[in-house]
């Protein structure tokens, strides 16, 4: 507290709680950054930001054994650069250890059962390229989802996505299928963080694809809201012309 200390910089005796501070303090800074960084680019890749703090509070407990360990009996070398490689070395032991983890790897792909009657082959294809790396027995599983903590999140959307709905299963499984027009017209599907730094691309469909997609679905029995469903109706001639009338909603502006 008071400023009993000589004025070298390095004092011969520090307090116990300033050299603890000296060694910790910095650590908790990175945590605390680290911590950021993850909730951040967690809700920026669909993990779930509690999976990104546990991993944070981890590396930090990792750290800080590793800097007792380190720097037992030569306080000096506390400070920030210590506590920066410490960190750096926790991390990539917890990036190593948790790779060890068996959820994630399965990367299954159970039999197909039963498709809806899609209208079109089109549509299917819009389908298969919109949503059914999460929704579907046929997922493409990217070389990322063998890594943790990717493939967990990987594995999540999928293991969640297929619970919902899943378009290989339409015939033998219940879901809300009738929902699929509904959530390509308000934007929720598939999800922003599916197409986001440039991935899956091919999700990505233009306004044109999309109202195709939109009538191709309405044509198609169970797919949409009212859709009575009834079998074999293949008797829509021209889905194909009017396709673009619907665009995006807007808000709808009342008095402009
Ligand atoms: C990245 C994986 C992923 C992709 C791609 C994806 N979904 Fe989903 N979908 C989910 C997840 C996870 C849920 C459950 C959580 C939720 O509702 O947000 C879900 C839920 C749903 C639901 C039920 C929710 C509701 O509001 O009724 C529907 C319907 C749906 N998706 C349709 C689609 C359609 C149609 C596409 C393609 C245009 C698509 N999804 C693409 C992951 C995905």
């Amino acid at each position: 507290m008071s400023d009993d200390q000589n004025s070298s910089p390095i004092a011969s005796e520090p307090s116990g709680f300033r050299r603890m501070a000296w060694r910790f303090g910095p650590l908790l800074v990175l945590g605390g950054a680290a911590a950021v960084v993850a909730v951040v680019g967690g809700v920026l890749i669909g993990l779930n930001p509690g999976v990104g703090i546990v991993l944070v509070v981890l590396t930090c407990v990792v750290a800080g054994a590793l800097l007792t360990w380190r720097t037992r009996g030569a306080h000096r070398r506390a400070g920030v650069r210590p506590a920066a490689m410490a960190f750096v070395a926790a991390a990539l032991l917890v990036f190593v250890a948790i790779q060890a983890v068996p959820y994630g790897r399965a990367h299954d792909n159970p039999p197909v059962t039963g498709e809806p009657q899609w209208a079109s082959q089109r549509t299917r294809d819009l389908m298969v390229r919109a949503c059914f790396g999460c929704h579907s027995n046929e997922v493409d599983w990217p070389w990322y989802s063998s890594i943790a903590p990717i493939s967990w999140a990987v594995s999540a959307h999928v293991d969640e996505g297929r619970e919902k709905i899943n378009y290989s299963e339409f015939a033998t499984r219940g879901g809300e299928y009738d929902h699929t027009v509904e959530v390509i017209l308000d934007g929720s599907m598939p999800p922003a963080y599916y197409t986001r730094f440039g991935l899956h691309s091919e999700a990505d469909l233009s306004d044109a694809e999309r109202a195709e997609l939109i009538a191709g679905l309405r044509a198609t029995p169970g797919l949409s809201d009212g859709d009575g469903g009834s079998e074999g109706n293949d008797d829509r001639g021209n889905e194909s012309e009017d396709g673009g009338e619907r665009e995006e909603r807007e808000d709808e502006r009342e008095d402009d």
